[in-house]
């Protein structure tokens, strides 16, 4: 909200020099350089000099327009000091305004309209099938669903994407693997693990054995042309390793509109190769197919010396086929770090082929998990299976509530929403495109900077409430809420919609997780010195609606970031 009243106030300022002087000035809004001066400063200089008048002159006409403006009982106090106008808010206005607003949008808080009529596609997680779902796929699923949430919470239709990674000359060997060394049972059993193994069996051998690769690239070569046998194995190791990324999904509450991996492009990329060629952009190159793209840039590999396609070839293929069925604004790929030149690369080549929305195709990097500062991907040399890990932090979380408060009701489910939720907080807190490190025993931690802490904030808020019936009846001593102990709690409130409107244009959910921790240390440190249950009825009536919005933002802030609501505990 004061994100808003400096809008207004500079709009009003600006238009209001324009009028008098005919002169466009930029009207700075600042804060003051000491707190006791005001809320907000502006500098007069800079004015005075665009419309050629003297400083005090210049000051006088600003407070005159504040005056008469509709605006103006939202400040207290207007200050001339020097070349400063320095202005100091009407904390009782304002936090009336907050409670109004707060009272007619009770059930959609902070919803945005920012982003109606548009479409935004959200390609995240996406993992490879027949490989493991990796600790960086979990990254992108996390910051994929959020930003997916952030979106649509300001009015944005999101489609939310799986690209999954289904399709290659990997599943040529996979393929043969199976059929000479394989076993339907064990791959029944433990599909991902026992797919793997048979990769890297297939490595092993083709080592010794070269005839083998050139067979794995027939078969794939024949499963991209539709080879009925190869097809049916293909749809089996897909299927299997879906039902075992599902569980992943589930403890995440994640869904996706479509599952549309980069077999789908597989009969899509041939009029995007004839495109490529009726524009003279394919070039051959030893026999392969590719696109200069000059010279910063390695070329765009499409086409390989055998006929076969590329990851890229099918990305644009996907890239084509999203903007002519879902007519995107924007189209976001959650993916780590390390693939920045192939996003670099899709850009260069949809620009070349004279196309211009490039710029709305954008890489959400992320960055590596750590462990003791390396990269998290093996534990004493096994790959780390993701399900395990969910699954150790739920563990993790049952300890603590056993200890904490052992005839709990529904123990379990309420460890499972702390021990998903804290890990998807420690990911979130993080500005994404940072390394972060992975310590399952610091994120399940009910206090610091946690999933469990804000989870822990919102129940306690909710136990004082219920201690006897509360009703938001909007009965309030405005006095109360503009004192600074309050009002500190009341500005905060008044700045969640801005911060997830910020979040979601700066596709940055840690700036929506930051916000969430420094209001949950507002409630906490207020209710340490505040007695909220006393005995003036409005004064405590008042309290309340306080608590009551700290905690609808605090349990919506949370469900936008993915995380998971808690009763009781
Ligand atoms: N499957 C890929 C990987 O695991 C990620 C795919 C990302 N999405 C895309 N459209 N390229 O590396």
């Amino acid at each position: 909200m004061i994100e808003q009243i400096k809008l207004d106030l500079k709009k009003m300022l600006e238009q209001a020099f324009l009028n008098e002087f005919h002169t466009s000035v930029n009207v700075v809004i600042e804060a003051p350089k000491r707190i006791d001066q005001g809320d907000l400063s502006i500098p007069v200089f800079t004015i005075a000099k665009a419309i050629s008048r003297p400083l005090p002159e210049t000051a006088n006409h600003i407070k005159k327009t504040i005056e008469s403006s509709m605006i103006s009982t939202l400040f207290s106090e207007l200050i001339i000091m020097g070349g400063f106008f320095n202005l100091r808010l009407n904390s009782t206005a304002m936090a009336q305004k907050v409670i109004v607003n707060y009272m007619s949008n009770q059930n959609n808080y902070g919803d945005s309209t920012i982003g109606e009529g548009k479409v935004v596609c959200i390609d995240y997680s996406s993992p490879n099938i027949a490989k493991p779902f990796s600790i960086g796929h979990l990254r992108s699923t996390i910051i994929g669903h959020a930003l997916g949430n952030l979106l649509e919470k300001c009015g944005y239709k999101v489609v939310r994407i799986n690209h999954l990674g289904d399709f290659g000359t990997q599943f040529g060997k996979i393929i043969y693997a199976y059929q000479h060394f394989g076993d339907e049972e064990k791959i029944k059993k433990d599909p991902i693990n026992e797919l793997v193994k048979l990769y890297v069996e297939f490595h092993e051998l083709a080592k010794t054995n070269p005839s083998m690769d050139d067979e794995a690239r027939r078969i794939f070569k024949e499963l991209e042309q539709g080879n009925e046998e190869y097809t049916a194995l293909w749809n089996w190791f897909r299927k299997v390793s879906l039902e075992d990324y599902m569980q992943v999904y589930q403890l995440l509450k994640v869904t996706f509109d479509s599952y549309n991996g980069e077999a789908f492009y597989n009969d899509k990329m041939q009029p995007v190769i004839d495109e490529l060629k009726a524009k003279n952009l394919l070039k051959e190159d030893d026999g392969a197919m590719i696109v200069d793209l000059g010279e910063n840039m390695p070329p765009a590999l499409i086409q390989k010396t055998d006929g076969s396609t590329l990851y890229i070839t099918r990305d644009l293929a996907a890239l084509f086929y999203r903007k002519n069925t879902y007519h995107f604004d924007k189209c976001l790929y959650v993916v780590g770090n390390e693939q920045k030149l192939h996003f670099e690369q899709i850009k260069a080549v949809l620009k070349k082929m004279g196309y211009d929305y490039d710029e709305a195709i954008e890489h959400i990097n992320f960055g590596l998990v750590l462990q003791d500062g390396k990269k998290m991907s093996t534990r004493k040399g096994k790959v780390v299976k993701l399900v395990d890990v969910l699954n150790e932090a739920i563990k993790l979380s049952q300890a603590y509530i056993d200890e904490k408060s052992p005839l709990l009701e529904g123990k379990d489910l309420i460890a499972e929403k702390i021990g998903v939720s804290a890990i998807i907080f420690n990911d979130l807190k993080n500005y994404r495109a940072n390394d972060f490190e992975f310590n399952l025993e610091d994120m399940v931690r009910f206090e610091g900077q946690t999933g469990p802490y804000l989870q822990y904030t919102s129940v306690r808020i909710t136990s004082i409430l219920n201690s006897e019936d509360f009703v938001f009846d909007g009965k309030i001593d405005y006095s109360i809420l503009s004192r600074e102990t309050e009002f500190e709690i009341v500005k905060a409130i008044s700045q969640y919609q801005m911060t997830v409107e910020k979040a979601a244009l700066e596709s940055s959910p840690s700036i929506l997780a930051k916000y969430l921790l420094n209001l949950a240390s507002l409630f906490n440190s207020y209710y340490g010195k505040e007695k909220i249950n006393v005995e003036n009825q409005l004064e405590k009536n008042t309290k309340k609606h306080l608590l009551a919005m700290v905690r609808t933002i605090l349990n919506d802030g949370m469900t936008l970031l993915g995380m998971q609501i808690i009763e009781k505990m």
